[in-house]
This record gives C-alpha cells, sequence and structure tokens, in this order.
C-alpha cells in the first residue's frame, strides 16, 4: 500500500502540548494524518547553531515525525523574511506590505533545497508526496533535480492573486514556473485557481488544457480542494466543553448572566481585520445605543510572528483600538470588548463558540478560515447562533447561508450584527441547518480523501524535470 508523506514548515507534534495557535494548515494535516497515517516532514519550530544533515523519524500512533531545526539565519532570511514579509502579504493582496530582499530570497530557496536533501533519504519508491503552502513552493522542483519520480502534489492553504499583483514579485516568473513539478495542485477556490493559472500562462508561458497546464515537457492538474474540519468531532467537543463547564468557558461566560456574546478568534493577523472588526463593533454599539451593557465581543487573538514588524504594529493598534473603544463605550459594570491575546484550547474554543451567539468572521482576505467552520459545528441544533462571515474568506464560497458581508465597509458589518443578534429562532434554525449540511458533506475526510484519490488517479506523463 502506497505511504503518504506529508511535508509543511509548520508541524505540531502530539506531545508538545503546543503554545502556540498552530493555524489551521496543523489543526488540518494533523486529523488527516491521524486518519490515514504516515510520515509529516518539516521545521521543529526550534533553531538550533550546526544545521542538521540527516533527520531520524519518530513514531507516535500512526504517525512519523521528522522535524529538523533550522538555524537563526534561515528562520530570519526563509521563514520571517521571504515567507512572511514577501509571500504572506502578496498572496493576500497586500502589495502595500509586501517587502522583498535578495538575501531573504536566497535564504528561502537554500532552506528548500536542504529540505529536499534531509527528505530523500527517508522516501520509498511508492511514496505519495503531499508538500504544503508558500514557504515550500520550490520544493517539488528541488526533489525532481535530484532524480525523485514519485508523485508529488501540493495544496496552497492561503489565496493566490491575480498575475498582476503576483508578478509585482521580484523573480515572480521564476518561483511559479517551479511549480510545473507538482502533478497537482490543489488550491482553496475556483477564484485562485484561475489566479495560478492566468499566472502560469502570463508569466512562463504555460499552455492550459482543461484542469491541465503543460510548461515544457511537465504537466500539472490546478483543482480546487476546499478544506474541511472535523465536524462531528468538534460537535461533541463543544458539548462535553459547554457540559463540563471548562474553566474558561465557565470564567468567560459566568460573568455575562444574561448578557449576549459576539465571539471572533484569530491568530493576531492583518489579514484577520482585527482591527477593522473592533471598529465595527464599536460602530454598532454608537448606532444601536439599546445594545449598550447587553452584549459583549470576545476577541480571542494568539499572537503570530511576532518578530515581524507589521505584526508588531498590529499588536498595538489592535490594544489601542480596544482601549479607545472600551473607555469611550463602556460603562463602570460594563466592558465591551475583552480582547485576550493568548491561545486557547480547541475544546475551549469549541465551548465558547457553542455560547455565543454570533460568530463575526471578518478576514479582508483568508484562504478558507477553518473558524467559520468550527463556529457553525459547535452551534447548538436547537437555538444555533449566527455566523457573520466576510466574503473575502474562501469559506465565503460555501458558506452562502451566512450574513455576507464586505469587511472594509464598517457600517455593514455594524448591520450585520444587529441583524444577527435580533435574526428570529426560525431563520436560525433554517441558515444554520444548511451550513451544517454543507460542512459535514465537505469535512476534512471528504477533502483528505478527494484530494488523495485525485492525485493517485491521475494519469501522470513522463516527463523532464523543470
Ligand atoms: N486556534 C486554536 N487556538 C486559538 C486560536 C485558534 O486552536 O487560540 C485554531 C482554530 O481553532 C483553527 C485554527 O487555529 O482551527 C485557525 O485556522 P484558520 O483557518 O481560521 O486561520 P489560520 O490561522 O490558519 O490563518
Ligand atoms: C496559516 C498558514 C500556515 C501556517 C499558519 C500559522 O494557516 O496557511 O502555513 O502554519 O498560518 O502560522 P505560522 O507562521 O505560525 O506557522
Amino acid at each position: 500500500m502506497m505511504r503518504l508523506v506529508v511535508v509543511s514548515n509548520r508541524v505540531t507534534m502530539p506531545d508538545r502540548g503546543e503554545k502556540v495557535a498552530a493555524g489551521g494548515l496543523a489543526v488540518a494535516l494533523r486529523s488527516a494524518l491521524e486518519q490515514h497515517g504516515g510520515l509529516w516532514f518539516g521545521w521543529s519550530g526550534a533553531t538550533t547553531a550546526e544545521p542538521a544533515t540527516s533527520v531520524e523519524p519518530v513514531r507516535h500512533g500512526k504517525v512519523s515525525y521528522a522535524v529538523t531545526d533550522l538555524t537563526e539565519a534561515e528562520r530570519q532570511s526563509y521563514y520571517l523574511g521571504f515567507a512572511n514579509r514577501a509571500l504572506w502579504p502578496l498572496m493576500h493582496y497586500r502589495l502595500g506590505l509586501t517587502e522583498f530582499n535578495r538575501a531573504d530570497y536566497a535564504g528561502y530557496l537554500g532552506v528548500n533545497r536542504r529540505f529536499a536533501r534531509l527528505l530523500i533519504p527517508l522516501l520509498k519508491p511508492d511514496d505519495v508526496i503531499w508538500i504544503h503552502d508558500y514557504h515550500l513552493i520550490p520544493l517539488a522542483a528541488e526533489l525532481r533535480r535530484r532524480g525523485v519520480t514519485n508523485r508529488i502534489g501540493y495544496f496552497h492553504h492561503i489565496p493566490w492573486p491575480p498575475a498582476d499583483v503576483f508578478s509585482a514579485l521580484p523573480f515572480s516568473a521564476t518561483l511559479i514556473s517551479t511549480m510545473t513539478a507538482y502533478d497537482l495542485i490543489g488550491l482553496q477556490t475556483q477564484n485562485d485557481v484561475a489566479n495560478l493559472v492566468g499566472g502560469l500562462v502570463a508569466l512562463c508561458g504555460a499552455r492550459r488544457d482543461g484542469n491541465r497546464v503543460k510548461a515544457g515537457q511537465r504537466e500539472a492538474v490546478v483543482q480546487a480542494f476546499p478544506i474541511g474540519i472535523d465536524v462531528e468531532g468538534f460537535r461533541k467537543l463543544s458539548v462535553a466543553s459547554v457540559r463540563a463547564a471548562t474553566q474558561p468557558v465557565r470564567a468567560t461566560t459566568a460573568p455575562l448572566g444574561s448578557r449576549k456574546l459576539v465571539i471572533g478568534v484569530d491568530r493576531l493577523d492583518y489579514s484577520k481585520g482585527i482591527v477593522q472588526r473592533l471598529e465595527a463593533f464599536g460602530t454598532f454599539l454608537r448606532n444601536h445605543p439599546e445594545h449598550r451593557g447587553e452584549v459583549g465581543l470576545l476577541q480571542i487573538a494568539p499572537p503570530s510572528r511576532s518578530d515581524v514588524p507589521e505584526y508588531a504594529e498590529l499588536d498595538r493598534m489592535s490594544d489601542e483600538v480596544a482601549g479607545r473603544l472600551n473607555a469611550a463605550l463602556g460603562e463602570f459594570d460594563w466592558t465591551p470588548i475583552r480582547m485576550v491575546k493568548k491561545a486557547y484550547s480547541r475544546s475551549a474554543l469549541a465551548g465558547l463558540y457553542r455560547r455565543a451567539q454570533v460568530g463575526l468572521v471578518t478576514p479582508m482576505r483568508d484562504g478558507m478560515n477553518l473558524v467559520a467552520k468550527e463556529y457553525v459545528a459547535a452551534q447548538n441544533p436547537d437555538d444555533p447562533g449566527v455566523l457573520v462571515l466576510s466574503r473575502f474568506a474562501g469559506a465565503a464560497q460555501q458558506l452562502g447561508e451566512a450574513l455576507i458581508v464586505n469587511p472594509f465597509d464598517t457600517h455593514e458589518v455594524a448591520e450585520a450584527i444587529r441583524t444577527a443578534l435580533a435574526m428570529p429562532l426560525s431563520e436560525r434554525r433554517r441558515r444554520f441547518e444548511r451550513l451544517y449540511a454543507t460542512i459535514s458533506s465537505t469535512d476534512i475526510d471528504w477533502w483528505t480523501s478527494r484530494y488523495l484519490a485525485a492525485l493517485s488517479g491521475l494519469d501522470i506523463p513522463s516527463g523532464d524535470i523543470v
């Protein structure tokens, strides 16, 4: 039987008691690997003075983990520099925040080469290799260059921007052309597929034939596979968490009494629209003073990539905006916004989502956004809350029964909060049932098996390496 080899920059090992919020990729891959078994290769999250020349896998249950440290210079150039100051903002359509520098790009290519060298000795001839996310775009080309002929798939967890935006990146044509070393490229939405294919055609002269893209001797299939969550697992977690009234759930909800709760859960990242959301909540309270003292916003925002200056600036800005709104709108016995900048367990989140009347998911741009799906999964079917969702989250392509908003329009988001709080039970149930049916029929098992079936079922022509 074929073995699955998953490669991603971020790996979460089961025994680590991770203190950081891992983000959607690690949450999804852990679910997928626990189901299928296999090898998970990537960065340990730590740094070392001496880069390793080999990696020894460690087995936990059905999954073997092979992780390696980065040097501090690699972390700076590959992870903080090129991946998170150039590619991340670029892919999220934020040219104004995109910082390119050649040394960082060289570091990025260097780590991809080193990962290829470390991975090759661990590979078996029948392995199916599945590489994840923007940190590792050139990895397949590096593996092919060293003679790897296995099937190699790629999944891009974040948005892919239009060719015109992508082409602002120096070396964009070289970087995008390495993607044709993959056999199957998965993206979150049709829009991302159209943008990537448009980029391959415009920047490296690829030809399109249905969902296949041909460049030189290579051919890749490009297709949308919207990522899902473990819906049933998350639903059970939410019921158990509320029933047990675990500490974070009790401590958060007890002081609320009969007050209503609006919840936001995001890594502290400018793509998530946290500052704009706080402003929208302030506008809602200003425009609808009858709700003052009656409803509060709980924003959970664990710090992320804090060594990147744009993230440090967001940290400061969000404190400032929350402080200003609380001072202007609060009362001696009521604080409108509570923002906690630390990571919570999935069980605590599940209980809090279930307790919240409104799930506020308003990214300026997001690949999918798993929090939107988790919020739905955690609702009580008899008395469900309402999801307010940005049209720029990939999830909006599937979750049309949410209240869909434009996060750039503060007034519209404020009105959606009011509409959600006033929504009659019958309408809440009707919307919830459809949303729940959608997330159940496209859950994490559906995503993994559909992707892997496509990767292993491909009719792959032999061809030269890019
Ligand atoms: N998450 C968590 N603890 C937190 C905050 C977030 O476990 O304190 C999880 C959350 O439940 C979700 C993931 O991190 O599964 C975030 O995924 P999403 O796709 O929403 O955003 P990303 O962080 O990947 O951009
Ligand atoms: C997003 C990205 C992932 C990344 C995660 C957390 O979900 O798509 O690739 O792992 O954010 O970010 P971090 O930089 O901590 O890995």
